[in-house]
């Protein structure tokens, strides 16, 4: 379409307009999926380059919205990573769908605030049946309910924040600061566990330093002993060992701790248990990988990223919480609020469960995604994605030049170009990573293990088949 805009002097963009440019978008938004695969996944600019490309002068008048729209694909476009392109498999993949595009049309048009019910009743009470379905997925006893975040970072912002404040009471109203009677906390997680539990700590006045590191083993799990051991020196030292963060699916190279037995030493020195299964908790979907979620029915928290692997466009992240009342307690202002809520009580209003007032409608496009595949469905392309993380690690170990880097527990495979320096590897395979991400054709991430540089290929993309984790090996092949 190009014609000037019929925006008038107040009103809205006329419908009528309004109906022909959506005909419009639909079929960019449908070839843009059709034809990903041909773009160039990531541009090779340096920082600035789209400024450079945009005016800055904010717009007095109006402009058109074909000179706006040009914009967007001469400039915007060209200029994002494609995370949806079959050959990014850089962090998790991505979890766009159709289906999720959809849903999130509709929630642009309603452009609701699930803050209270009565703001939004639908959006709400949808909130609610999709947490219980994914917590039914989860094997979660029915001890355990939700609320929907933006991320996994927020949900354990808050998780550790109900942790605190069962430790600490009335710390909602008198803060930490300047109270002698309260010890050093201390919160404990792997050395691979993510740095979101520092975050967490940072924020709620706990303090980056007393986030405890515990040694991984040689499979990246936290170590038992090294836990214990780290406790128990805290409480001989007058401490107060407050939690600990158990990761299913960390984020490196999906390695899982041993969940049942830290659930057993948290019992012991009275400590909350959170859960970090942002990426892992998917595998809760299928049958043959029920293990991931051994002894989760005794934490005392857990979050899942159901943006990670279940489907579900950026973004969207579920915290639970058992016996939910200490978390929606800490956090319930009412009085203030009053004129929102139903005098009865009988409502849930998601805003009492956390910092956030106003809240997206994320429930929609989950409810949309999960109907449309079913968990049947979703389980399906879950277990292809492991089958060629599997794949993919078994190439690596068929090629001399190559090594495993971490065991293949999802399907993430983290794998190192050999050579017998090591400082010579490392530069050898940032660079390769480097070549390959320039080259458009493909994404991959490094990280570093052990202090060594691995390259980490992540694949959870619903657009990826064998043939382009092939296409990929080639690249990296080529690329050493
Ligand atoms: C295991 C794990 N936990 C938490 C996070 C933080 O996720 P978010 O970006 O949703 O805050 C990540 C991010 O990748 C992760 O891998």
């Amino acid at each position: 379409m190009n014609r000037p805009s019929q925006i008038g002097r107040l009103g809205d963009l006329p419908n009528e307009e309004f109906r022909e440019r959506l005909h419009a978008m639909a079929d960019w938004i449908a070839d843009y999926r059709a034809h990903i695969a041909e773009r160039p996944i990531a541009p090779n600019d340096k920082p600035g380059a789209v400024l450079a490309q945009l005016d800055g002068t904010p717009p007095e008048g109006g402009a058109s919205l074909d000179a706006i729209f040009s914009d967007i694909e001469r400039v915007i476009v060209p200029g994002v990573a494609h995370w949806a392109h079959p050959q990014f498999m850089s962090y998790f993949g991505c979890t766009t769908t159709n289906p999720g595009i959809l849903a999130e049309m509709i929630t642009a048009a309603l452009n609701v605030n699930a803050m209270t019910w009565r703001t939004s009743p639908a959006a709400t009470e949808l909130e609610t049946l999709v947490l219980d379905w994914l917590r039914q997925w989860l094997t979660l006893p029915a001890d355990f309910q939700g609320v929907v975040y933006d991320t996994a970072s927020i949900s354990t912002m808050h998780a550790l924040a109900t942790a605190r404040e069962q430790a600490a009471p009335n710390t909602r109203k008198l803060g930490l600061s300047g109270r002698a009677e309260l010890p050093v906390f201390r919160i404990y997680a792997s050395d691979q566990a993510h740095s979101s539990v520092e975050k967490g700590a940072i924020a709620i006045g706990i303090g980056e330093e007393n986030v405890r590191r515990i040694p991984s083993d040689a499979q990246f799990r936290m170590d038992l002993a090294a836990l214990r051991d780290a406790v128990m020196a805290d409480v001989n030292a007058g401490l107060r060992p407050l939690a600990v963060v158990a990761t299913v699916g960390t984020t490196s190279t999906a390695s899982v701790d041993p969940v049942r037995e830290i659930a057993k030493i948290c019992r012991d020195h009275r400590m909350w248990l959170h859960i970090d299964a942002a990426y892992g908790g998917g595998l809760a979907l299928l049958p043959e990988e029920k293990w991931v979620t051994d002894a989760w029915a005794e934490a005392d928290s857990l979050v899942i990223n159901p943006h990670k692997m279940l489907f579900v466009p950026f973004d969207f992240s579920a915290l639970y919480v058992r016996d939910i009342e200490r978390l929606r307690r800490l956090f319930t202002l009412a009085p203030e609020h009053l004129h929102l809520r139903d005098p009865a009580g009988a409502e849930i209003n998601y805003m009492d469960y956390g910092v956030q007032l106003g809240r997206r409608f994320r429930a929609l496009k989950a409810w949309v995604v999960w109907r449309a595949f079913g968990r049947e469905g979703m389980a399906a392309r879950i277990r292809e994605h492991l089958r060629l993380a599997q794949l993919f690690a078994r190439w690596i170990e068929e090629d001399p030049r190559f090594e495993l880097s971490a065991p293949v527990m999802m399907g993430v495979v983290c794998f190192r170009l050999k050579n017998s320096d090591d400082q010579v590897a490392d530069r050898q395979n940032s660079e390769a990573v480097a070549r390959i991400n320039a080259s458009g054709d493909a994404y991959l991430t490094q990280t570093k293990l052990r202090g060594r540089v691995v390259m980490r290929l992540g694949l959870g993309n619903i657009l990826t088949t064998e043939e382009h984790v092939a296409r990929v090996w080639e690249m990296i092949r080529a690329a050493v």
